[in-house]
Parts: structure tokens; C-alpha cells; sequence
């Protein structure tokens, strides 16, 4: 490898045939570039399926080629803009009070838990309950959410795997069967909001319910991490509001991107920091800063720095496809650190595992050792 090379943000993979974008700028111009195509289910994830399974998993197929996250042009905006209102800072701010209650309620469980593993434990059945609460969804059956989210994740990051193809498929089926079946309680469930055939409408409730709750789940547990590794604990607790949390929030989005990365399919020649791209390749946009096969999971958190707020990042995304969940998930995530801080001031990170999947990024396990709860003595929201 050149020194060029190893310091360029726009990389060509000879043995994988594609290429790798990193960096805000590159990101930020491929994401905006219009002849980088999201409609990327055949060339990224179904060439590598074996031929024998496209009949088997039609169905997963079919619905995955309705998810606007993977349409282009008129197509993604009108389904897009059907659910958009659901997503609306007015319905989050209205949504926030019992956000704050769900928060509680898990924190006091996690309090009482036996293990203290704050993924299953905690980030699991807060990312379900406040996405099905978004999504007009019934929220009591939580860990279900989350068995079929990670199929679909498993599928989306290593899709040649016939066994993580079947798997993803009854995952959708059942996930289908939940949306379909779920009571709408005031007419504002996803199910009634999106557009289209039932299938479009179908393919349209899963992806949006599927796109919180692995990123979300991800998102709290590296936020724990990053907050009790760098002894932040105190100063997110002395505080009278969320804004602490939101400098912290953040950082963790900047540093650890639960999403790595989204790809591209060029439809036509175009560059990249002038690279040729040719029509027809596969570019992968990096996330997390870095070349996404130049860099190792870190062991402990990296310094949140003095820098308050910054949000310059790319890790929801940037254009057309920018993250509609993402208001929830920052306000979600800020809100319970602060509260998580209040309760368990002293509390420390006892073990932690990274997950396997590297697109769908964070931790299978974070056992914390939550020491002497101290809510009492301070003061309530
Ligand atoms: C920390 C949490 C989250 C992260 C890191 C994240 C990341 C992203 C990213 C990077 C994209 C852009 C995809 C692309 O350009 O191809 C995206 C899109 C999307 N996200 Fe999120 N997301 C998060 C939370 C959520 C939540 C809570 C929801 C819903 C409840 C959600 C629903 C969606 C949807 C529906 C899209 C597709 C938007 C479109 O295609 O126009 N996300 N997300």
C-alpha cells in the first residue's frame, strides 16, 4: 500500500471489488451524490446468497425490496413522507413524559436484577418499549422485538450465510403477524400511517420498527460504557438538566457510530475526492470515520474531550436517507444517562463483550457493578 493509500478516505478493495468511503466530507458527498443509488438489496446482499435460496427466501426478498431505506427517487420520498409525521420534534416532545416513566420503570428493574447485564437487561427492553410507544405498537412484549431485529441485522451485515437468510425471513413473518395483529390504540400506529399495497405497507412497518431497535439497543449500551469509563458519572448527576448527557451523547455517536456503515451502487460513472467510480460498483460508506477494515474495536472508551456538543457527525446518515429516528434516539439516550447517573452514581463497568456484528455495532454484554444506589439524596426532574 502507498502512503497515498493509507491515508486516502476514498479506498478500492481489489479482493472484495468494492470500494470504502470515509471521513465527513467523502461521506457527506457520497450520500449526496445522485448517481450513488440506494437500491443496493441485489448487488450488496443478494449476489452473495446462494441461487438456491432466492425461491426459498422469496419472501424475505420481496419485502426487503419495499424498504425505502433501500428505494431511490419518488418511490422513497412518498413512503417516507407518509410515516415522517409520526417522527415529528412535536409528536417526540409530546411522547416525552412517558418516555421519562419508561426510563424509570427499567431503571428501577435493572436496579433489581440479578446479573446487571445492561444489554439485555436494560438497553434491550428500552430501545422496544420507546420505539413500539412511537410506533403505536403494543410495548409488553419487548423481548420479542429484539429476537427478530437481530436475524434481520445478522442478515443484513453477512448476507451470503443461508442459515442467517432463513432466519431473517421468519423473523419478518413474525414480525408481520405482531404489526398486523396490534390493536391501533388512537389511529397513530405505523401500520395505519404507511402507504401503499399491504406488502408496501408491511415492507414499510418492519424496516421503520427493525431501524430503531439494534442501532438504539447499541447506542445505550456504548453510551453507558463511554460515560462510566470516562468518570463522567458525577458531573451528568449534579446536573438540572439533560445537557451533560446530550455533550456525551454526542461524542459516542462521533467516536462509535452504532450504524458502521450504509451502501451505495453507482448508476452511472461518477467521483469520489477524484476516484473513478465506475457504474455498477459497490461503495461502502463508512460511519465511523474510518476505513471499515482499518480499524480494531477499542478496549476502553476514547477521551470524551472538551469539545461540548458537537453533532457535526455523520452517524445518522446525511441527505435524502438521514436517520428519522434519530431525535427519539438522542433524546431516549440522554434522558437515561442523566437518570441512570442520579441512581447509580458509583457504579462501574464489571465486563464487557463487543458484538460479532460489525455493521450493527456495540455490545453483547456490559455487566456493571452498580455499588451503593444514591437516588434519595438527589434531587428529582
Ligand atoms: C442511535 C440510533 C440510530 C442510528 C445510529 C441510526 C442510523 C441511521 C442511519 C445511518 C441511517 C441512514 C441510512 C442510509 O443512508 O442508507 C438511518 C436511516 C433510518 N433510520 Fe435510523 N438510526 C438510529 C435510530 C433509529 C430509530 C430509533 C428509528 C425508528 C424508530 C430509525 C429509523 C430509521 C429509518 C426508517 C431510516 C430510513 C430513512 C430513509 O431511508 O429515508 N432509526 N438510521
Amino acid at each position: 500500500m502507498t502512503t497515498e493509500e493509507a491515508t486516502s478516505s476514498v479506498r478500492y478493495y481489489e479482493d472484495l471489488g468494492c470500494w470504502v468511503v470515509w471521513g465527513r466530507d467523502q461521506v457527506q458527498a457520497a450520500l449526496q451524490d445522485p448517481h450513488l443509488s440506494s437500491e443496493t438489496l441485489d448487488a450488496v446482499n443478494l449476489s452473495y446468497l446462494p441461487a438456491d435460496m432466492h425461491g426459498e427466501c422469496a419472501h424475505l426478498i420481496e419485502t426487503m425490496r419495499r424498504w425505502f431505506v433501500l428505494l431511490d427517487g419518488e418511490k422513497h420520498t412518498e413512503a417516507r413522507r407518509a410515516i415522517q409525521p409520526m417522527f415529528s420534534p412535536r409528536r417526540i416532545r409530546r411522547l416525552e413524559e412517558t418516555i421519562h416513566v419508561i426510563l424509570e420503570e427499567e431503571l428501577d428493574k435493572f436496579g433489581r436484577s440479578s446479573r446487571h447485564d445492561a444489554m439485555p437487561d436494560l438497553a434491550d427492553n428500552i430501545s422496544a418499549r420507546t420505539i413500539a410507544l412511537l410506533l403505536g405498537l403494543p410495548a409488553d412484549q419487548g423481548d420479542l422485538l429484539h429476537t427478530w431485529a437481530r436475524p434481520l441485522a445478522d442478515f443484513l451485515a453477512v448476507s451470503y450465510r443461508p442459515d442467517y437468510a432463513r432466519a431473517a425471513q421468519a423473523a419478518l413473518r413474525e414480525m408481520a403477524d405482531f404489526i398486523t395483529n396490534a390493536p391501533a390504540e388512537d389511529g397513530e400506529s405505523i401500520w395505519n400511517k404507511a402507504q401503499g399495497s399491504e406488502w408496501d405497507r408491511l415492507a414499510t412497518s418492519s424496516m421503520v420498527m427493525f431501524g430503531g431497535l439494534e442501532t438504539t439497543a447499541g447506542m445505550i449500551g456504548l453510551a453507558l460504557w463511554h460515560m462510566l469509563g470516562n468518570n463522567l458519572t458525577h458531573t451528568i448527576a449534579a446536573a438540572t438538566d439533560d445537557e451533560p448527557a446530550k455533550a456525551v451523547v454526542e461524542r459516542v455517536l462521533e467516536l462509535y457510530a452504532p450504524l458502521g456503515h450504509v451502501a451505495r451502487l453507482a448508476t452511472q460513472d461518477t467521483t469520489l475526492s477524484g476516484h473513478a467510480i465506475a457504474k455498477d460498483d459497490v461503495v461502502l460508506v463508512s460511519l465511523t470515520g474510518r476505513d471499515l477494515f482499518d480499524h480494531s474495536t477499542p478496549s476502553t472508551p476514547l477521551e470524551q474531550g472538551t469539545d461540548q456538543n458537537r453533532s457535526d457527525h455523520i452517524a445518522f446518515g446525511f441527505g435524502m436517507h438521514y436517520c428519522v429516528g434519530a431525535p427519539l434516539a438522542r433524546l431516549t439516550v440522554a434522558r437515561l444517562l442523566t437518570l441512570f447517573a442520579r441512581r447509580f452514581p458509583n457504579a462501574t463497568v464489571s465486563e464487557v463483550n463487543w458484538r460479532v456484528n460489525k455493521t450493527f455495532r456495540g455490545f453483547d454484554r456490559l455487566v456493571l457493578d452498580l455499588q451503593a444506589p444514591a437516588a434519595a439524596a438527589l434531587p428529582q426532574r
